[in-house]
């Protein structure tokens, strides 16, 4: 058991490393900042949405509102997709569709929300996690 926790401890250090190498400032640094943001707020809706968490439908709506508003941030960070004239336009055009996709389901969830009941968010929900996973897909480097 000692030892096991010492290799998550190592793991993690080592990871805290490999993010540490990144300038904050960078657009890479920036980009990543964004993406964890996503992932922390999609975290609380999607543990609501599964069961790992209660539903409660305020926490559910403000969230999904801020997961709303971060969908527009991260994409001025990627100026090999977004820039005027990128170096690849056909990576460009389906960058881009994919971050417009990934905001409209964010659109979506965030009026479904304002039912109140956990029926009417699964589904865009599902939505708006597939839609993070098909620009991954593409887009993450491993
Ligand atoms: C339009 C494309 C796109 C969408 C949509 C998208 N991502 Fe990403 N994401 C990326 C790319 C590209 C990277 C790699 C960025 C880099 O390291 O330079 C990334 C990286 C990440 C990372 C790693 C950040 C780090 O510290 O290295 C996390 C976590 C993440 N995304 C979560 C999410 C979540 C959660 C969603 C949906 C709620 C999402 N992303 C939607 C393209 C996208």
């Amino acid at each position: 058991m000692r030892y096991l926790s010492s290799l998550v401890i190592l793991a993690m250090l080592l990871s805290l490393g490999a993010c540490q190498r990144v300038d904050p400032n960078s657009p890479q640094g920036k980009r990543q900042a964004d993406m964890k943001q996503l992932l922390r707020l999609s975290e609380t809706l999607s543990g609501m949405t599964r069961g790992r968490q209660p539903f409660v439908a305020a926490d559910f709506a403000n969230t999904a509102r801020l997961l709303q508003q971060a969908a527009s941030k991260p994409w001025a960070h990627f100026p090999e997709y977004t820039s005027a004239q990128p170096a690849d336009a056909n990576a460009a055009k389906a960058f881009t569709k994919a971050a417009a996709d990934f905001q409209q389901a964010t659109d979506h969830l965030n009026a479904a929300a304002a039912s109140g009941k956990l029926e009417d968010v699964r589904a865009p929900m599902l939505r708006v996690e597939d839609s993070c996973s098909t620009c991954h897909r593409v887009f993450r480097p491993q």
